[in-house]
C-alpha cells in the first residue's frame, strides 16, 4: 500500500478538495482506495454524508496514536492507497501521518502568504525524510504570478518537475459544486477542465511514485473516455520516476 499525505499548515489551500479529487482519479485508475480523515473539522465525513455513492471510504483517524496501527491494518485488507487529509497546522496527527507517508503533498495556492505558510510543513517533511512535492492550488490559468510562485517553490537549488507537481490545478467553480454534491470533480463535470487537471495530476503522482496503473489494458479500455487520464505528465516529469 502506498500513502499519500495531504499536508500544510495554511487553511483553505486545498488539502480536502484534492485529497478527494485525487481519491477518485486513483479509483477510476484501478487503485483500491481509502481517505483518512486527521482533521477534527471533519470536511471529508460531511462530504460522504452527502454522497450517495460507497467508494471512496472515508475513515476518521482523530487520535495520532491510531493513525500507523490503522494504515497497517488498510494494507492487510488490501487497500492499495490510502490519502491522507490532514488539519491545517502542524499537529501530531500531521506529525505522524507525514512520518508514515510514501509521499507528501503540500498544496499552495500561487500567493506570498501561501508560499510563506509552506515552510513549517516542508521543514517537518524534511525532519522525517520524506518524499514530496508542492502542488499548486487554486491558480490563474496562466500569468507571471503563476510563474514566480513555480520558481519559488522550486527553490532554484531543486528541480522543479521533481518538485513542483503538474499540472497546477486552476481556481473553478467546478470545485466547489462539487464538494456540494456530495462528490469529485471528475463525477461532477467529468469532460470539464478541472476534472482532467485532477487525473493529470493523479497521473504525475503516479509516476513520481513509481506504480503504474493496476488495471490490465482490456480493463482500462472498458472504462468511460471521461474517466481515462487527459493530461500526461511531460516527459520531463517523469524522468525522476
Ligand atoms: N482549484 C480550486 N478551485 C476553486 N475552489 C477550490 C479549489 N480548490 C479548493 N477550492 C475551494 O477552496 C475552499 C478550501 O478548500 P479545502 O477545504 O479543500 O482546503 P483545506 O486546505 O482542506 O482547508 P482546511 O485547512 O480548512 O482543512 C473550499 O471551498 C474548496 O471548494
Ligand atoms: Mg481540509
Amino acid at each position: 500500500m502506498h500513502t499519500i499525505v495531504l499536508a500544510t499548515q495554511k487553511g483553505g489551500s486545498g488539502k480536502s478538495t484534492l485529497a478527494i479529487g485525487l481519491a477518485r482519479a486513483a479509483i477510476d485508475a484501478g487503485h483500491t482506495v481509502r481517505l483518512i480523515e486527521t482533521d477534527q473539522q471533519g470536511t471529508l465525513s460531511n462530504w460522504q454524508a452527502r454522497r450517495s455513492y460507497a467508494e471512496p471510504r472515508v475513515d476518521p483517524i482523530y487520535a495520532a496514536g491510531d493513525i500507523a496501527d490503522r494504515l497497517a491494518r488498510l494494507a492487510e485488507e488490501g487497500v492499495t492507497l490510502a490519502i491522507v487529509d490532514t488539519a491545517g497546522g502542524v499537529g501530531a496527527s500531521t506529525s505522524v501521518a507525514i512520518g508514515n507517508a510514501d509521499l507528501c503533498l503540500i498544496p499552495a495556492r500561487p500567493s506570498v502568504v501561501d508560499i510563506e505558510a509552506t515552510a513549517v510543513t516542508l521543514a517537518e517533511v524534511r525532519r522525517a525524510a520524506k518524499p514530496f512535492a508542492f502542488v499548486l492550488n487554486q491558480t490563474p490559468i496562466r500569468g507571471q504570478r503563476l510563474t514566480n510562485a513555480a520558481t519559488t517553490l522550486g527553490d532554484g537549488a531543486l528541480d522543479i518537475p521533481d518538485v513542483v507537481a503538474q499540472p497546477f490545478i486552476v481556481m473553478r467553480n467546478d470545485h466547489q459544486d462539487a464538494l456540494s454534491a456530495g462528490l469529485a470533480v471528475s463525477e461532477f463535470a467529468p469532460s470539464g477542465k478541472s476534472a482532467d487537471e485532477i487525473r493529470g495530476l493523479w497521473s504525475w503522482i503516479e509516476a513520481r511514485l513509481g506504480i503504474a496503473a493496476t488495471l490490465a489494458p482490456d480493463q482500462l479500455s472498458d472504462l468511460p473516455v471521461a474517466t481515462m487520464p487527459a493530461v500526461q505528465p511531460s516527459a520531463e516529469a517523469l524522468s525522476f520516476a
